[in-house]
């Protein structure tokens, strides 16, 4: 039964949508057979590992590239490029504000200084003008990432590269199976970096990998993930183990599959954004393949209940919306001490409007039309809403 009173809203004491948390992560789960099967072709009899070289080799087919080297985790494939990159130098690295708050901290372990820049408006990813504009001869990276709803504007951030000599390293994280001109992304600057976490595409419950074309950047990726070996003296052990390769390899499996199912749950919150006056769902970029993981909402500015109100409200009613990167991270802790406020526009105004919805596995079409429903009940209430929740802390305004 839908809410009928504004007493009816969780917020204000009615019984909540939904009893468990739908939460944005893709958390999905493949076939448990299939993953037994390859665990069992772990060889227990030495060290050497079967089941990374073969998860290695296939991810390599899968992004067209030659070299793809399997780490620990993404942050450890970002650390070690960072690392290269820098060669022994101390100096910048340059990345959006709106993004994933562990890059900072990864510039920061490989001796570096992050530096952040402004995104573009339509595919909120690194305006590469604005990167152009903060080189200096103390840049040692260009970091952009991509995007779930569109790539960075690779070819640009390449031209940029080249031009000023500055290597270029893509976070890849939310584009695996997203084309660039056609092309699936892996293949480009010095290397790209893809996570294998639970909550990512490709469930390997833990881990990453770094996609390259370049032989002898694998060869020194391989060096210092394992230590021990010391080819290299600047080593980290951030070896992915058999098991979580295992997990990988049964979950590329069904990866269509993944794509297909999140492009199902995109399209019905593209049919109820259609009813909503104050919500729409970003798009993702045309003429290109996508993974479909996120449905990303814009709050109209002339909506009565700010973005905040938004996350505040359907949070309340278990339908587990959060704020799209934000606070942006010129604005935080993360911005080093003794350093200008940068002036990003377009990131202040973004990272006020975008909301992330309930995505992945554990959400159904159903409960997408939950909150479709739900989010027509708040729009024909909000200004009563708003009015009822402005009194609450600041933190919500
Ligand atoms: C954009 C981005 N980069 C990197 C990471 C780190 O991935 P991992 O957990 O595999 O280190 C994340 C994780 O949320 C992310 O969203």
């Amino acid at each position: 039964m839908g809410k009928q009173r504004i007493e009816d809203l969780a917020l204000f004491g009615g019984a909540s949508t939904f009893q468990r948390l739908r939460p944005i992560a893709q958390l999905e789960r493949p076939d448990r057979a299939r993953f037994l099967a390859h665990l069992s072709r772990i060889d227990r009899r030495g060290p050497t590992p079967v089941l990374v070289p073969e998860l290695e080799a296939r991810l390599a087919r899968f992004h067209d590239v030659p070299h793809v080297v399997a780490v620990s985790n993404a942050c450890v494939g970002l650390l070690y490029l960072l690392h290269v990159a820098a060669g022994g130098k101390r100096g910048e690295v340059l990345m959006p504000a709106m993004t994933y708050a562990g890059l900072p901290h990864l510039a920061v372990w490989a001796g570096q200084t992050p530096r952040f820049c402004d995104v573009l408006e339509a595919t909120h990813t690194l305006d590469p003008e604005s990167v152009r504009g903060a080189i200096t001869p103390s840049t040692t990276a260009i970091l952009p990432v991509h995007n779930v709803n569109s790539p960075c504007e690779i070819r640009e951030f390449e031209a940029l590269s080249a031009e000023s000599g500055v290597p270029l390293i893509f976070d890849a994280v939310h584009a695996l199976g997203s084309s660039y001109a056609g092309r699936r992304v892996g293949s480009h600057g010095m290397a790209e970096v893809f996570s294998l976490h639970a909550t990512k595409l490709l469930n390997g419950f833990e881990g990453g990998y770094v996609a390259t074309r370049d032989g002898a950047l694998a060869e020194r990726l391989r060096g210092m993930r394992d230590a021990g070996d010391c080819s290299e003296p600047r080593g980290l052990d951030g070896r992915l183990n058999e098991v979580h390769a295992a997990m990988a390899l049964s979950s590329l499996d069904d990866l269509e599959g993944v794509f297909d199912r999140n492009l199902q749950r995109f399209e019905r919150y593209v049919r109820h954004a259609r009813e909503s006056e104050w919500l729409d769902v970003l798009p993702y970029r045309s003429g290109e393949a996508h993974n479909y993981e996120f449905a990303i909402h814009r709050v109209d500015p002339d909506s009565p209940l700010t973005r905040n109100q938004w996350v505040h409200l359907l949070r309340s009613e278990m339908a587990g919306a959060e704020a799209y990167y934000n606070p942006p991270l010129h604005r935080t802790a993360h911005r080093p001490q003794d350093t200008e406020m940068p002036h990003l526009p377009v990131t202040d105004e973004l990272t006020h409007r975008f909301m992330h919805m309930p995505v992945g596995a554990t959400v159904s079409l159903g409960d997408i039309d939950e909150i479709g429903s739900l989010v027509r009940f708040i729009e024909h209430r909000a200004d009563e809403i708003a009015a009822r929740m402005a009194p609450l802390s600041r933190e919500v305004a």
